[in-house]
């Protein structure tokens, strides 16, 4: 059996009539950008977050870029990131115009470990950047009062972490601006590119919502230096409609992530399967495990018809764009370590039962032929 990495069409066929009555609203209504269905989306994904305030823009790295612009972060800051994220954390920094200081993760969550991030505070830090890396959210209330001791602000990464709950409260109901990505593979995804920042600051929304527009509250009147990131009217329509399977959405895939951590578990010797934090309810954006033959495994599982994909393969300390920092490899061995380890299994709302056997036999198979080989691999 094939199993594909993630099917983006399935959701789309699932909802192909809502989708298509959202594209003839927005069609026939002849209002394209920042009108009623882009004031609606903002609304219910505030609601479903838990937050008063959501300002949806272009894309999840401009609405983690605004967060900062807004919050006055720029040229000559810094700002605390993890080691292993998806890279685009780290531009939407250098797109504000300060400096990405990496921080390595705690090695059990892969997330931003709150007990190193002290050591690497200096005058000029202004700001934490959490990431709910994978749908398991960060540590947040130890990271607010590490915060709170350094008067910095947070921003969360909650690109990957929609409907995620941490200590029963929903990601982006806090105190921080959260800022979420609408990439068609997120756990919500439009058909293109999308993001929010989702706060409880009322004035935090504002200059949000000022720097996505010009700069402008009143047409060609322009108050700040600001740009142009418009969640537009299609996207919108387009995303209240999937946001209303969100749930259900998120609840299959934490029926997946379960069936694996179950069928998988006592493969201890061939593989890391993620670890849940007490506080922490995943959104399961991504199950990813670790093996020190990942290029085998992933080989081999290839070979059995299942698709893979390793989220990420090169820290951004060692990508070419942040030569300039002088990070040699090396200086973050836990991000470096799992980088070369980490692969992501096949998750997603419609992945079937059937698939998801397919996947399990196939890794116990591989862990089988291996262990009989007597390689160890983690
Ligand atoms: C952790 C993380 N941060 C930032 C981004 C950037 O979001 P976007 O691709 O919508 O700009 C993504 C996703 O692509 C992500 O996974």
């Amino acid at each position: 059996m094939n199993v594909p990495f993630l099917d983006l069409g399935a959701a789309t066929a699932e909802l192909s009539a809502d989708l298509d009555a959202a594209y003839r609203r927005v069609s026939r209504s002849g209002r394209y950008l920042l009108g009623p269905e882009l004031e609606a989306f903002e609304a219910e994904f505030a609601a479903y977050c838990g937050a008063t305030h959501c300002v949806a823009v272009g894309t999840g790295c401009d609405a983690l870029a605004l967060s900062l612009r807004a919050n006055g972060i720029g040229a000559g800051d810094e700002v605390i990131v993890p080691g292993n994220t998806f890279v685009g954390t780290w531009l939407a920094v250098t797109a504000a115009g300060a400096r990405p200081v990496p921080v390595e993760p705690d090695e059990s969550t892969y997330n931003l470990d709150p007990a190193r991030i002290e050591a690497a505070v200096t005058p000029r830090t202004r700001a934490i950047m959490p990431v709910h890396l994978y749908g398991h959210p960060a540590d947040l209330d130890a990271i607010a009062a590490v915060a709170a001791r350094y008067r910095l602000t947070v921003i969360e990464d909650a690109a990957q972490a929609h409907g995620a709950r941490y200590h029963g409260r929903p990601v982006g109901s806090g105190p921080a601006a959260a800022a979420f990505s609408f990439y068609p593979g997120k756990n919500l995804g439009a058909l293109g590119d999308g993001g929010a920042v989702v706060t409880g600051d009322a004035d935090l929304a504002d200059r949000v919502r000022l720097l996505r527009n010009y700069g402008s509250r009143v047409k060609y009147q322009h108050e700040i230096a600001g740009t142009n990131s418009r969640l537009d009217e299609l996207q919108a329509a387009i995303l209240r409609a999937k946001l209303a399977h969100l749930s259900a959405w998120n609840a299959r895939r934490a029926a997946v992530a379960d069936r694996y951590l179950t069928e998988l578990a006592d493969l201890a010797d061939a593989l890391v399967l993620p670890e849940v934090a007490p506080w922490a309810v995943p959104s399961w954006h991504l199950f990813v495990v670790r093996s020190r033959r990942r290029e085998e495994l992933q080989r081999e599982l290839a070979d059995a018809g299942i698709q893979t994909l390793i989220h990420y393969p090169v820290p951004a300390h060692l990508s070419p764009a942040y030569a300039h920092l002088d990070l040699p490899a090396g200086s973050l061995p836990i991000s470096e370590a799992l980088a070369g380890e980490v692969l992501s299994l096949p998750i997603g709302p419609h992945l079937s039962d059937t698939a998801v056997s397919a996947v399990v036999s196939a890794v116990r198979e591989i862990a089988a032929q291996t262990h009989q080989r007597g390689v160890r691999v983690h």
